[in-house]
């Protein structure tokens, strides 16, 4: 018998529309490798008789495994493992018709080749379509379009050909560079392990022939080393190690290293696995490395190499497949999952929905279960990545609903999101060059300040429309404050705009970026212990919840200072409103750019019917109910 391990492994994927016999040809390939026991065959093909199908159900198979996979509904993919003389095979079934994006995402990104199945009778239908665009997508190399159910057309030439032909215009659009079509029939078992007599016209190889002899290249990027620390591993003094799956590349005693985001350099000591130390490990072994020099390394960290480094950043473009039911939520956060972090993510722009039908980039504000687009996302700490299509690992993240836990997105980023604009500013986490820089830990701790103050540390949010009284009522707050011998900060939007953020315009962008920075310093002055007072218009609710998501939960308090327009406008303490409505203030909010209300403030004050003291009165009695200020 030949050693299994010596032969080459390939990973497949199936995926068809609804009924288009994907598990039937998974059936029959397993049926016709020998990889199905005598017994399970009796029990489907008596269940076939009872149920008067003239042929055995091969596809019964599949489902007495579904029902137990179903008992674990966390598992979407279920790997199938069958084997010839040539080969090893790994089917990715991915159950469900409903979620099938989800399903091909998690099965597939790791595929070597996809099998599309398609239904004779019924053509090129947008399913096919949307599959062909995500085996580029997610960049499989070989993709094979089985043309099912030829039995059912009379085994016509004319029938495949056309299919060939409109399958081949449409994927001639995709990053795909090999593709072979099959006509078969997985029932009767046409051109799936053997050739079949009934087409004669065609003179290409079988199923397995293919699966069997199409090239693996090696899959794995053995260039760039990426080292996702995942624990921090001390068991006694003498030893510290970290440890985690190599991501990508390869790594050998001696050779310099960086780790991120603190860029603190080192070399590599030891390699150590289960089964010893080496010398040298690759992409996929789970190891643990030691360095020469005690440097700071945690959990979610990078050990790169120091001449091959990752890009840095907090906000970057990436093409998305939705796999909820629940449609993408532009108003809160989700979690991104990327190597070891889990950390909050806004979506920050639709760029375009594909319509996969023609390929066309469509506007969008949202996605709705299985569709597929450019975005835009933020997240509330830097990440280390690379594109997809240079590392699958480092490349790709899911999200992750806070609210259901759903994995609501498989996500490929496509680079730094970068403007003209951005690039001329080079400020912000998303334009930081330099991995060298570190983190500067206080001995001041945010605790002890407040154990001095006598009261918590937080950030007042005051968001509301221009004239609607924020700058007032914060004036007064922060009187009060000081009065009662608290430690106050003022971050307020006119003053930050002659300074910090005088570069920036009131674009929707711009003012993402405003608010970025203000949430940036608030943070900061949070940590040494005041009560910040920031009073922004803030128009933008995914701005505020980023803002929020820098500082534990409780400490972020949001009042909303509402005003009705009419009211702002009638004021009109600075004559911007004239102006804007004359024409001669673009974007002006309220006027000529939108207000998200907040739909949850922890305070709301209505200033068209309040007076300033009630207002003041109930921020003060909302901040020591709290406990904020003991
Ligand atoms: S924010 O939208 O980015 O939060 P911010 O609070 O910093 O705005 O600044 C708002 C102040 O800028 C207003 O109080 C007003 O004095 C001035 N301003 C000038 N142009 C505009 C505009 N187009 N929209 C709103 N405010 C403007």
């Amino acid at each position: 018998m030949s050693n299994l391990s010596e032969k080459s492994l390939l990973r497949f994927t199936t995926t068809g529309s609804v009924d288009d016999g994907k598990s039937t040809l998974i059936g029959r390939l397993l049926y016709e490798t020998n990889c199905i026991f005598e017994d399970q065959y009796a029990a489907i093909e008596k269940t076939s008789q009872k149920r008067g199908n003239e042929e055995t159900d091969l596809a019964l198979l599949l489902d007495g495994l579904s029902a137990e996979r179903e008992q674990g509904i966390t598992i979407d993919v279920a790997y199938r493992y069958f084997a010839t003389e040539k080969r090893k095979f790994i089917i990715a079934d991915t159950p469900g018709h409903e979620q099938y994006t989800r399903n091909m995402v998690t099965g597939a990104s790791t595929a070597d080749l996809a099998i599309i199945l398609i239904d004779a009778r019924n053509g090129v239908l947008t399913q096919s379509k949307r599959h062909g665009f995500l085996v580029s997508l997610l960049q499989i190399p070989h993709l094979v379009v089985a043309v099912n159910k030829m039995d059912l057309v009379d085994y016509a030439q004319d029938a495949y050909e056309e299919i060939v032909q409109t399958y081949t215009q449409f994927s001639e659009k995709l990053d795909i560079h090999d593709i072979t079509f099959i006509p078969v029939s997985a029932l009767k078992g046409d051109n799936i392990v053997s050739r079949s007599n009934h087409m004669p016209w065609y003179n290409g190889h079988t199923l397995l022939h293919i699966l069997e002899h199409v090239h693996v290249s090696a899959d794995k990027n053995l260039i760039d080393f990426r080292f996702p620390v995942q624990y921090v591993i001390r068991p006694h003094l003498d030893f510290r190690g970290f440890a985690g799956q190599i991501a990508s590349g390869t790594v050998r005693i001696g050779e310099e290293v960086a780790v991120l985001p603190s860029g603190k350099m080192s070399q590599v000591k030891s390699i150590e696995t289960f089964d010893g130390e080496l010398t040298e490990a690759f992409a996929g072994q789970s190891i643990a490395l030691t360095l020469s020099d005690e440097v700071d390394v945690s959990r979610g960290d990078m050990i790169v190499r120091t001449n091959n480094l990752p890009q840095v950043g907090n906000h970057f473009e990436a093409m998305l497949c939705w796999m909820d039911e629940r449609e993408m939520s532009r108003s809160g956060y989700y979690l991104i999952k990327h190597t070891t972090q889990l950390i909050k993510a806004f979506i920050t722009r639709v760029v375009y929905k594909i319509d996969v039908n023609t390929l066309h980039r469509d506007k969008a504000g949202t996605f709705a279960l299985n569709e597929i687009g450019r975005v835009e996302i933020k997240t509330a700490r830097p990440l280390l990545f690379d594109t997809y299509k240079q590392n699958h690992t480092t490349g790709s993240f899911i999200l992750i609903d806070p609210e259901t836990n759903h994995t609501v997105a498989a996500g490929m980023i496509r680079g730094v999101q970068r403007t003209v604009n951005d690039v001329a500013q080079k400020s912000g986490a998303e334009a930081r060059k330099s991995p060298n820089v570190s983190w500067e830990k206080q001995s001041l701790t945010c605790s002890k300040w407040e154990q001095r103050n006598g009261h918590k540390a937080a950030v007042l949010w005051f968001t509301g429309l221009s004239g609607s009284g924020k700058s007032t009522i914060a004036r007064k707050v922060m009187e009060k404050l000081f009065d009662q011998g608290c430690q106050v900060a003022l971050l307020d939007g006119d003053n930050i705009r002659h300074g910090l953020c005088g570069d920036l315009g009131f674009s929707g962008k711009d003012r993402s970026e405003n608010i970025r920075r203000v949430g940036e310093v608030a943070k900061l002055f949070y940590e040494q212990g005041n009560l910040v007072i920031c009073t922004f218009i803030s128009p933008f609710q995914k701005d505020r919840q980023f803002v929020k998501s820098l500082l534990p939960n409780d400490r972020f308090i949001e009042i909303y200072v509402k005003c009705d327009l009419s009211v702002c406008v009638r004021r009109d303490t600075k004559g911007l409103y004239k102006k804007a409505q004359d024409g001669q203030i673009p974007e002006f909010t309220g006027i000529s750019s939108p207000y998200e209300e907040p739909q949850k403030s922890d305070i709301t004050v209505e200033t068209d019917i309040m007076s300033v003291d009630q207002s003041l009165e109930s921020i003060i009695s909302f901040l020591s109910e709290h406990n904020l200020l003991s």
